[in-house]
């Protein structure tokens, strides 16, 4: 075999192995999968991805299997009239019903996408690499959170969108299609889970060194539980338990994290990074890089930087091991 064709065959052998691969692995995350539903808008968009592929792979069959027609069984010359037809038939006309059907097959799949929501709305805001997230209820009622995402099952909420610096992409593959958050402007989107469970969401626009690393949890609860989580969410913080929290809440104070954070209930009233009232009761911190334990709380305040590229909290690595401990307690305790 020549070198070139020896070469191709590996390149084609690699490949094959990549796109069996990323098949595995899109089928091993089920939190954070288009084709694993867990609501009305996802299912929709997964029935429009199957039909655009039942489609495509008909169509490839047809491509294919004209080629080997005229290839293997029919070598001899075409009479003009008969190639004429085929360009004007297979090229023109047979395209555009294809297409004109596609079309009007997903055109009316659009129409859940603009339903208008029950009554409670979500704000959410790309930051450089987190999300501030903020609940409204009809009845006045408003919670601020980060980095995650909870919605009543059943229920269709409102999400408003929008961005700090650049252009964001709002995406809960399980819930929803996705949908850009932009700088000045603020763009509206309903999504209504079906069942309660834990799911996850992802930025799907690049926007800069963490783009990779700004994610963050969902978590769909029967209606009566998220209307008593809300309530809690929007209550105070609870004061340090214990004596190493207490001391934490010295260092949390001291250092002047209050300038960033707010901690309700507190005299920490700063709105540049995530609320941190109830961040011991969250599923994850730093967008969805770390569980929330004292020790990660005290890795994530040490090492920032290390952590997520570019992040603009400084990181205090000038505090010491048992310090950023201590620290870590008193957040792990904001339940
Ligand atoms: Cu935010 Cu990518």
């Amino acid at each position: 075999m020549p070198q070139t064709n020896r070469q191709t065959a590996a390149a084609c052998r690699r490949a094959a192995g990549c796109l069996a691969m990323l098949a595995l692995l899109g089928a091993c995350e089920g939190r954070q999968a288009v084709l694993n539903p867990a609501g009305q808008d996802a299912a929709v968009i997964a029935r429009l991805f199957l039909g655009m592929l039942t489609g495509a792979v008909i169509l490839w069959l047809l491509v294919a299997g004209l080629f080997l027609y005229v290839t293997v069984f029919r070598v001899s010359h075409m009479p003009r009239r008969w190639a004429e037809s085929l360009i004007v038939g297979g090229g023109v006309l047979f395209p555009t019903f294809v297409l004109a059907g596609l079309l009007s097959y997903s055109l009316p799949l659009m129409s859940s996408q603009r339903t208008g929501g029950d009554g409670l709305v979500v704000h959410v805001r790309g930051e450089q690499w987190w999300w501030r997230v903020t609940y409204e209820t009809p009845q006045g009622n408003r919670a601020v959170s980060a980095n995650e995402v909870r919605l009543p099952a059943g229920r269709r909420t409102e999400f408003r969108l929008t961005a700090d610096k650049v252009i964001h992409s709002f995406w809960i593959p399980a819930l929803g299609g996705k949908t850009d958050m932009i700088p000045g402007r603020e763009t509206v989107m309903t999504l209504e889970p079906a069942e309660t469970g834990l799911f996850r969401g992802q930025c799907a626009e690049f926007c800069g060194a963490s783009h990779a690393l700004m994610a963050f949890e969902v978590e769909t609860m029967a209606p009566d539980l998220f209307d008593e989580w809300l309530r809690h969410a929007a209550s105070d913080a609870v004061p340090p338990a214990t004596e190493a929290a207490r001391r934490g809440a010295g260092i949390f104070a001291a250092e002047g994290c209050g300038a960033c954070h707010t901690v309700r209930g507190t005299p920490a009233l700063g709105r540049v990074g995530p609320d941190l009232t109830h961040v011991g009761s969250r599923h994850s911190i730093g967008a969805a890089l770390l569980p929330v334990t004292a020790a990660d709380l005290a890795l994530w305040v040490g090492r920032t930087g290390h952590l997520k590229p570019d992040v603009e909290m400084p990181q205090y690595d000038h505090l010491l091991p048992d310090a950023l401990l201590d620290l870590g307690r008193y957040l792990e305790g904001l339940k």
